[in-house]
């Protein structure tokens, strides 16, 4: 690499004003959400504008052929897949860019898709903390001419942590209050929670997964309808079934509720295996599929509440939970989490300027632009790494 791209690196980064593409997708498998963003000032003085996004949905076949690939493997399939994908995240930033009138961006920052994540795993006696996220940054830095930071769970795990969740240090840089401690709350395929005491540094942030968001629910509503649908939405199949009450008991004993933080999970845990599980005890036609997805949606309900109740509200007196992630739209679930809630203000990420839908793709943009200036994002608090670092690799445009 010649002194010139350091050098041009360098001045980017001192840049009042930088802009930035953000690449996410997510666990629910819904597609690759893409946000471009500028950001302006340094550390907690930064300013983040969207100017467009674009969520690039994924075909069904490639759907599909992702779950074979976490399914069965291959190292071939592997490799083709973290190339293919590459190509597809650079089309999904190629096509916000097209939106928000520009060319290219000063960096990227790609978080890829997730397709294996296991923070506790061992070999030969050996803790082995891995995780793979696929997408190749090499090709999207090719593709849209700019250097990408990714592989951010990578360098987490290295330090100890369980590699997730790594949007904590961003909710604190856009959402924390001087005045009023809150909690940030995705709900995507799995949810998660950010605590964010009032008038804390970021060593105060605690945040931690609290168990299914809406890969159940999907994956429910998906075998029900023989993929007709994909979703349960706006919550209406929810609202029109009856929760079953042993099954719900059933689901809320999972030893992950009673885990204590930090800690995180996936679709290994809560995904499809566990939806066979239930499907064998409660076949249809003996149960109707919109009393599964109200049981599914209340499990996702109840495990947030559980979750604020037994490890958040007795330390930390939050006063509003601020939610992003697409289960916003399950109307049947956030009216479910106001009634378990009822002292808690509950609003969208909307009310602070920033996209629900794209809270996280428009984190990948600020979690590059820290690594860039070597700012630690994960924390003891939020992932269990030993110290705080930064996280990411950089591949050059
Ligand atoms: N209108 C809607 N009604 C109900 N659920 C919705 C709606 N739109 C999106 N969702 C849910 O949000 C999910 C996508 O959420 P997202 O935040 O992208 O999750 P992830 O980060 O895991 O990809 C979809 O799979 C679906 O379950
Ligand atoms: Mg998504």
């Amino acid at each position: 690499m010649t002194m010139r791209k350091w050098q041009q690196l360098d001045a980017l980064c001192r840049q009042v004003r930088r802009t930035a593409l953000g690449l996410m997708a997510g666990t629910s498998m819904d597609g690759i959400d893409a946000a471009v963003v500028t950001i302006e000032g340094f550390g907690r003085e930064r300013r983040v504008q969207t100017l467009a996004t674009h969520l690039e949905p994924y075909a069904d076949a490639e759907r599909e052929g992702l779950q074979t690939l976490i399914r069965e493997g291959g190292l071939e399939a592997l490799a083709a897949w973290d190339a293919y994908l590459g190509e597809r995240f650079a089309e999904a930033g190629q096509r916000a860019l097209t939106k928000a009138g520009l060319t290219t961006v000063d960096f990227i920052g790609s978080h890829g898709q997730t397709i294996w994540h296991a923070p506790a795993a061992r070999l030969f006696g050996h803790l082995t903390p891995n995780t793979l996220q696929i997408g190749q940054p090499d090709v999207i830095a090719a593709r849209l001419h700019a250097p990408v930071v990714a592989d951010f769970r990578t360098r987490d795990m290295a330090y100890g942590g369980q590699g997730a969740p790594l949007v904590p240090f961003v909710d604190w840089l856009l959402l924390s209050d001087a005045h009023e401690s809150r909690a940030v709350l995705n709900i995507g395929g799995m949810a998660n929670l950010t605590i964010l005491p009032a008038g804390g540094s970021p060593d105060a942030i605690y945040a931690f997964d609290t168990g299914p968001g809406n890969t159940l629910i999907d994956l429910a509503v998906r075998w029900g309808t023989e993929g007709r649908e994909r979703y349960d939405g706006n919550g209406t199949r929810a609202a029109q079934g009856q929760v079953i009450p042993a099954l719900l008991k059933q689901l809320l004993t999972h030893p992950f509720f009673e885990q204590p933080p930090p800690k995180s999970t996936g679709r290994e845990v809560f995904g499809e295996a566990l939806l066979q599980e239930i499907l064998m005890q409660y076949a249809l036609p003996s149960i109707q599929l919109n009393d599964l997805i109200a049981t599914l949606t209340e499990l996702t309900a109840r495990s947030i509440a559980h979750a604020l109740q037994r490890w958040v509200l007795n330390k930390t007196p939050i006063q509003r939970l601020i939610v992003a992630g697409g289960g916003i739209h399950n109307q049947t679930l956030m009216a479910r989490l106001q009634a378990l809630l009822p002292e808690l203000i509950i609003e969208s990420t909307a009310a602070y300027g920033i996209d629900p839908d794209f809270k996280e793709a428009i984190a990948f943009a600020l979690l590059a632009d820290c690594f860039l200036q070597g700012e630690p994002v994960a924390y003891p608090g939020t992932t269990g790494v030993s110290k705080p670092v930064p996280l990411g690799k950089l591949c050059w445009g």
